[in-house]
């Protein structure tokens, strides 16, 4: 027989590869994801878990992916047989993996591309005419109200921004079933003629019963954290002079006309099909030209350039920070921890992070280790890929919050924190806001490009390999499959055409489907799978050959993880997500 296989590509170097690993880990989930779900658990703390879950289950389950692929040589797909040296249940790992590269990857390249249009956005300074007329309306709005009616408005302001947490702390005592069980009970009794008599029967049912009592006792502490509040907004702003009360009074009319504005401007480019389309498909496009090029000669290469300059604008930004006034706030709410912000979800939903962030659970790593042609240093590399990733989403948190903090906005904006917030933030920086924009931008869609690309090898590198296409050609069918699959998740919000109103799970539209799918499911069962494989089917010789150069202690340590407390925790996870355990 003819051996008729094509060489496959492989990294030039060990920096290369670490570099290309760690693009691909540094994505959308570290400056976009992380710190709005650090702002939404509370900081400190979460960040703590989150540093302990990439340790003691992300690197673990990395080393086993890395293992895997250089072992094998081969893709997703055909790792578990070769390594198996026949088809097996596990080859269906593979199917799942490169399936679920195709999914995030459809649903990656729209918000991508938004950050793609916001870089637009940044150099045409979009938000300059929204600052130019919430400039005059808060001028207007200064000459025509009266102080009081100012100092009205602003203690009713410091009420709900002071109150917010601890009245979420109470809240969280309850689960949210029972919330809404109360807020139907109290319609019921509102509406109900004979108060007395509709009580009685519906307390009937003890369990019910106690939920409600519950939840009336609740609601008890946080009228009396409203009502504290309010004594202390009201003493705080009397001490204040009346011309202060016009400042601040003016400020926040303008910021909250800029937001709206600006909310606006995110909610139309949303909701156009035709402009989110258009972006994925630019966006998609760079990501085709770099896998085209090949594993050193494209990806590598690129990678190679990107990930300095992101850590070098990331510095940049960072030292901006350092500058600002809200500099203080920000380091303590991401770094100190307080207990009574933890919730035991947020243990999971840093678990669950760590897979998103780290790209495992689909093959990317076990794609790129199959590139890797000698088999030392698989430790030292999985720590380099996590901390590079890890450090890159901690600077994240240090270049958004103190800009946050110092404009007077609140950390748990959610997922709008990138796109909402930081864009009000640059436009009240005034003229050196917009170059800020336009760094902030342009550091977002390089950094989901490095992640793009391993998306679309996992998925090309199938066809590559065993399908023997050629690079190019795989790339760009492959590629242009994604991009017609990325339209409905583009035009999911858009109101003129049946998407938005197409909600076929659980009331979710078909983006969120799809985000869900693949976060909720494929990569953390996908994660557990390679985890059992690498613990406890993958023939030991093989095994242990990676672990050449490294002490027998680093191979007990590993296999007690990779055994027993990676299967664990994920399962947890999984559990937790699907609703079965609801641990809040
Ligand atoms: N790790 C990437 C991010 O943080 C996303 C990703 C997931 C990339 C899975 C590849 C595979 O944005």
């Amino acid at each position: 027989m003819v051996e008729e296989k094509k060489k496959r590509g492989h990294w030039k170097s060990k920096l290369g590869f670490i570099l290309a690993a760690a693009g691909s880990a540094v994505g959308l989930g570290n400056i976009w994801k992380f710190p709005y779900i650090t702002g939404e658990n509370g900081g400190g703390y979460f960040v703590l878990i989150y540093l302990a879950c990439i340790l003691i289950v992300g690197i673990p389950i990395m080393m086993a992916e890395i293992m895997i692929g250089r072992a094998s040589k081969k893709q997703p797909v055909g790792a578990f047989e070769e390594l198996q040296g026949e088809k097996t249940g596990w080859t269906f790992v593979g199917w799942m993996g490169v399936a679920c590269g195709f999914i995030i990857l459809s649903f990656y390249i729209v918000v991508a591309g938004w950050a793609m249009d916001y870089t637009l956005k940044a150099v045409v300074n979009f938000s300059n005419p929204i600052a130019e007329k919430a400039e005059t309306a808060a001028k207007v709005y200064r000459v025509k109200t009266s102080v009081a009616d100012m100092r009205k408005t602003l203690v009713e302001r410091r009420i709900k921004l002071e109150s917010a947490e601890s009245i979420s702390v109470v809240r969280g005592k309850a689960s949210k079933k029972v919330w809404s069980e109360y807020k139907n009970y109290t319609k019921a009794i509102e509406s109900g003629v004979a108060l007395k008599e509709a009580r009685k029967v519906l307390f009937e049912d003890e369990k019910f019963k106690r939920k409600i009592e519950l939840a009336i006792k609740l609601e008890k502490n946080i009228s009396e954290i409203k009502r504290k509040a309010r004594v202390e907004a009201i003493e705080f702003y009397e001490k204040i002079d009346d011309k202060k009360i016009r400042d601040e009074s003016e400020t926040l009319f303008r910021r909250q006309k800029i937001a709206v504005g600006i909310d606006k401007a995110f909610g139309s480019l949303v909701t156009d099909g035709w402009t989110s389309s258009f972006w994925a498909f630019a966006f998609m496009l760079l990501t085709i030209l770099v896998v085209a090029g090949g594993v050193s000669g494209g990806i590598e290469k690129v990678c190679t350039v990107l990930m300095p300059t992101l850590v070098g604008i990331m510095i940049f930004m960072v030292c901006y920070g350092v500058f600002q006034p809200g500099f203080k706030s920000a380091i303590t709410f991401v770094f100190y921890p307080d207990i009574s912000k933890l919730k035991a979800s947020g243990v999971l939903e840093a678990l669950g992070h760590a897979f998103f962030t780290l790209s495992l659970g689909m093959g990317a790593m076990l794609t790129y280790g199959s590139y890797q042609e000698d088999k030392k240093g698989l430790l030292s590399q999985s720590i380099w890929i996590a901390l590079l990733d890890t450090g890159i989403a901690i600077l994240a948190c240090m270049m958004i919050f103190p800009i946050i903090f110092s404009y007077g906005m609140s950390p748990s904006a959610g997922p709008g924190l990138v796109f909402k917030s930081m864009p009000l933030a640059f436009t009240e920086i005034g003229s050196g806001g917009m170059l800020l924009g336009i760094i902030f931008f342009s550091l977002l869609v390089l950094a989901a490009l490095t992640s793009a690309i391993s998306l679309l090898e996992v998925v090309a590198s199938y066809f590559i390999d065993v399908k023997n296409w050629s690079r190019v050609r795989a790339a760009w069918i492959i590629g242009g499959a994604v991009f017609l699959f990325a339209l409905p998740s583009a035009f999911s919000y858009d109101p003129d055409f049946i998407m938005a109103s197409w909600t076929p799970t659980f009331g979710m539209n078909f983006f969120d489907t799809m985000d869900y799918l693949s976060s909720n499911w494929l990569l953390p069962f996908g994660g557990l799978f390679i985890a059992i494989y690498a613990g406890w089917v993958m023939p030991a010789k093989l095994r242990d050959a990676e672990f050449e150069g490294s002490s027998k202690m680093v191979l007990t340590i590993w296999l007690m993880l990779i055994r027993f407390v990676a299967p664990i925790l994920v399962t947890l996870v999984i559990l937790q997500k699907v609703g079965i355990l609801q641990l809040n």
